[in-house]
């Protein structure tokens, strides 16, 4: 996809930290990272193809978009905004699941890799089979249908009690998303392969972040991930589901802050 249909947010100066949303999200999950980095640092924060203000284009019926199609956006993007200097690229689920493609397509455009919130291993065959269902269903139930089955897993209990107008702007960004879009992201991530070999030829700093109380990339798979990756650091978030960076966003920009200063 030309990038120049991407949208995405450009701001800052600095070395260039590149933040990938998750799924069916869209940039404004990185709002306070963004606030917190553009002092020091070039922020870019793009809405993948189908997401936020991105336009979908026609996916694949079958395989929906890639993981791969994603990365190549990525690193086209970096090209149009005459990005030549190496880029850490800020992955959160979905996001993480590109920043493998990314690692293996586009290694020189690379500095450092921030895992949020994800996973290396591929959908088991249960899972495949219950996300290329909801793929299907979701053309004749709708985003809001999503909204609702997805709500409970992505934020901590406590985040739901107690900051409800957090999850309802979540919410309100998946009721917003574009069936088709969240079908074929479906549909990609149900295809996309396993990246667990990866962890151990990784070859650049990365820190890993989990959210204590996420439900999706739980913090023992996580912490076997950061145990697979050489000298990888991990930042366990406190008081945070699966969407870290909004349930508990101060901890999550200190830690990037923290690791952008050693890598500086
Ligand atoms: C995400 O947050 O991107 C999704 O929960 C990832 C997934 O469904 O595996």
């Amino acid at each position: 996809m030309p990038s120049e249909t991407l949208s995405y947010t450009d701001a800052g100066g600095g070395r260039p930290v590149l933040f990938v949303h998750g799924y069916p999200l869209d940039r404004t999950m990185w709002a306070d990272q963004i606030t917190g980095l553009m002092r020091d640092y070039r922020v870019i924060a793009p809405d993948l193809r189908g997401f936020g203000a991105s336009p979908l284009e026609t996916p694949e019926p079958i395989t929906g978009v890639s993981m791969s199609e994603h990365a190549d956006d990525l690193a086209q993007l970096l090209d149009d905004l005459e990005i030549d200097e190496p880029v850490v690229l800020c992955g959160f689920s979905m996001g993480g699941y590109i920043a493998w493609p990314f690692y293996t397509r586009h290694r020189a455009k690379l500095a450092a890799m921030v895992l949020c919130d994800t996973r290396a291993a591929a959908d088991s065959a249960d899972a495949r089979e219950k996300r290329l269902e909801t793929a299907q269903q979701v053309h004749d139930h709708g985003a809001s249908w999503i909204a609702e089955q997805m709500i409970p897993r992505l934020f901590s209990e406590t985040t739901r009690r107690e900051r409800p107008e957090i999850v309802g702007r979540t919410a309100e960004v998946i009721r917003r998303t574009d069936p088709a879009a969240i079908s074929a992201a479906l549909r990609g991530m149900a295809h996309r392969p396993d990246s667990t070999p990866l962890l151990s030829q990784l070859d650049l700093p990365t820190l890993v972040v989990v959210g204590e109380e996420d439900a999706i990339s739980t913090r023992d798979e996580m912490t076997g991930m950061a145990q697979a990756i050489r000298d990888a650091e991990l930042v366990v978030i406190p008081g945070a589901g699966h969407m870290a960076p909004v349930e508990n966003p101060a901890a999550v920009t200190k830690a990037l802050l923290k690791f952008l200063a050693k890598i500086d």
